[in-house]
């Protein structure tokens, strides 16, 4: 008796009692994609609630008792290899409209894997809330009608009309890039054209093609086992918009100030620890030591340095050995005829690299989360995009004032040498940054705070209905006005009709006189 109260009691003290039981999937098999899965699980764990995790990569969160992994690491994608092998997207070789069925695929190797079909065969799982990564399709938000509860997505770039859509409406094309264009506000004549067919072209893609892909797919893998608990089947175009929140990770240093639903909320930044993690011994002497400054270079977690083509590796070599700087390469393969000042290291702690005061400047892909960091931590950078959001990512940057872009191409070596002279030369590239850092971090609480907050703010109120933007109810040529107008037109023809009835009347009964001279 006194053991149980006593245990309640500490359970009590460190929350539990209170803890909601969340799911969280991120399935698809990208390391970025799932470290801001990682985010999500970390804040809710440290805000005390239970959290069911889907995920391919397994065990790289600290051990908790809360804490429940369902792996799917034994589902085998082959394309993302090829997707993201450099030397393939140098040489354009990757289809990138593939992407669409491989997330079709990735979801239903997921929902079928054995872990996984389980945990939604068991009337005893329950959740009280589900959140899912968001990419490219909306097929999981079949799992919210499963377990009947409210869900939320996280969406993983700066807001777009894609994610927008499903909690509001489509962004305007006139100044709104979509998420994979390169092009910064205010557009050219030709530039606003083209956002618009890329969103007119989407919108049919989705509606004509993957509308269809995802319904069956939802009957297939999610309607038997929501039948089975018994519950109503909602039709897959309902569900999609039936979110009760967006975590976004964005902030307004970040990318633009658009206008967002109430039920969007920037939390970009949350997958940074607070709290920068000691370097390892060699690490802190090699930066410590690095009196001109270090330049940190890595290609982000996805793309492979080593399939970078022997030549473009040379030249980069030769430029760096002119530098007075270190540099630091992530590199996952020994290189030989290294310069002096050039140190390679197979996994690096880049976080803990980039607050280093003596990190003056940093080479990446940009990946949004490598893109985050450089804000997060106030340091210049070279962005070297590959593909989907990083052209836009590094072109944003560079339109902000601290960044250059260099392209991927059998040159680049001359044109990063470039680059890197004119940004360590000129300090508007760092004060510019520094700035942006400042407002990065200028807000009421942290992302994690918040994103616990709101995750619990959907709970509490029954799938935050209070927070859904009217606009999802009123259909397309409402918004337009198309019926007024469909109406004007009918009553100006109306009224055409009249008046020359009127005029024939008129003219038949006072037949016009004869003129006389
Ligand atoms: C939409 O979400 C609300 C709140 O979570 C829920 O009550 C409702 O049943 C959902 N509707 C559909 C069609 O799934």
């Amino acid at each position: 008796m006194f053991n149980l109260s006593l245990i309640c009691l500490l359970l009590y003290a460190t929350q539990i009692c209170d803890g909601y039981k969340v799911l969280v999937m991120f399935a698809m098999p990208g390391k970025s994609f799932s470290f801001l899965g990682n985010g999500v699980v970390r804040h809710l764990l440290e805000a005390g609630h239970e959290v069911t995790y889907i995920t391919p990569f397994p065990n790289s969160l600290k051990k908790n008792p809360l804490l429940r992994e369902i792996d799917i690491s034994s589902l085998q994608v082959d394309i993302p290899k090829d997707m993201i092998n450099i030397e393939k997207i140098m040489k354009k070789e990757v289809d990138m409209q593939n992407i669409f069925s491989l997330v079709i695929d990735v979801q239903t190797l997921a929902i079928t894997h054995d872990a996984v079909t389980q945990l939604l065969n068991d009337p005893k799982e329950q959740f009280d809330v589900v959140i899912m990564g968001w990419m490219f399709s909306e097929l999981s938000s079949g799992l919210a009608a499963v377990f009947n509860c409210p869900y939320i997505w996280v969406s993983t770039v700066d807001p777009h009309w894609m994610v927008l859509q499903l909690i509001d409406e489509v962004t305007n094309p006139a100044y709104t890039a979509d998420a994979t264009s390169s092009t910064v506000v205010p557009f050219s004549f030709t530039q606003r054209v083209t956002q618009l067919m890329n969103l007119v072209m989407g919108l049919s893609f989705q509606k004509l093609y993957g509308a269809g892909i995802e319904r069956d797919a939802y009957e297939r893998l999610f309607v038997p086992f929501i039948q089975k608990r018994g519950h109503k089947v909602p039709d897959l175009e309902e569900l999609r918009y039936n979110s009760s929140l967006m975590l976004g990770n964005s902030h307004v240093s970040m990318g633009h100030p658009i206008r967002l639903p109430q039920n969007y909320k920037a939390v970009g930044g949350y997958h940074i620890d607070a709290k920068v993690k000691p370097l390892p011994e060699d690490l802190k002497k090699l930066l410590d030591n690095a009196k001109n400054g270090l330049i940190y270079f890595s290609m982000g977690s996805n793309l492979r340095s080593k399939h970078l083509p022997m030549e473009v590796k040379t030249g980069l070599l030769k430029i760096f050995g002119k530098l007075k700087q270190t540099v630091l390469w992530k590199f996952e393969e020994d290189l030989p005829n290294r310069p002096n000042n050039v140190h390679i290291l197979q996994w690096a702690p880049q976080q803990s690299i980039l607050a280093h005061p003596n990190c003056v400047l940093f080479i990446t892909h940009g990946g949004i989360l490598s893109t985050t960091e450089t804000i997060h931590f106030g340091k210049p950078i070279i962005g070297i995009p590959v593909f989907g959001d990083q052209f836009n990512n590094v072109d944003r940057a560079v339109n902000r004032g601290f960044a250059k872009r260099v392209d991927l191409s059998l040159s680049m070596a001359d044109d990063l040498e470039k680059a890197i002279n004119d940004i360590l030369t000129d300090p508007s590239y760092t004060a510019k940054v520094k700035l942006l850092s400042l407002i990065y971090h200028d807000r009421p609480v942290s992302p994690g705070k918040e994103l616990a907050h709101w995750v619990e703010h959907v709970v509490r109120t029954g799938g935050a209905p209070h927070l859904r933007s009217p606009a999802l109810m009123v259909p397309w040529y409402q918004k337009w006005f198309l019926d007024l107008a469909a109406l004007i037109i009918a009553v100006l023809f109306a009224l055409k009709l009249i008046i020359k009835k009127l005029y024939r009347s008129f003219i038949s009964k006072n037949p016009p006189k004869k003129k006389t001279l």
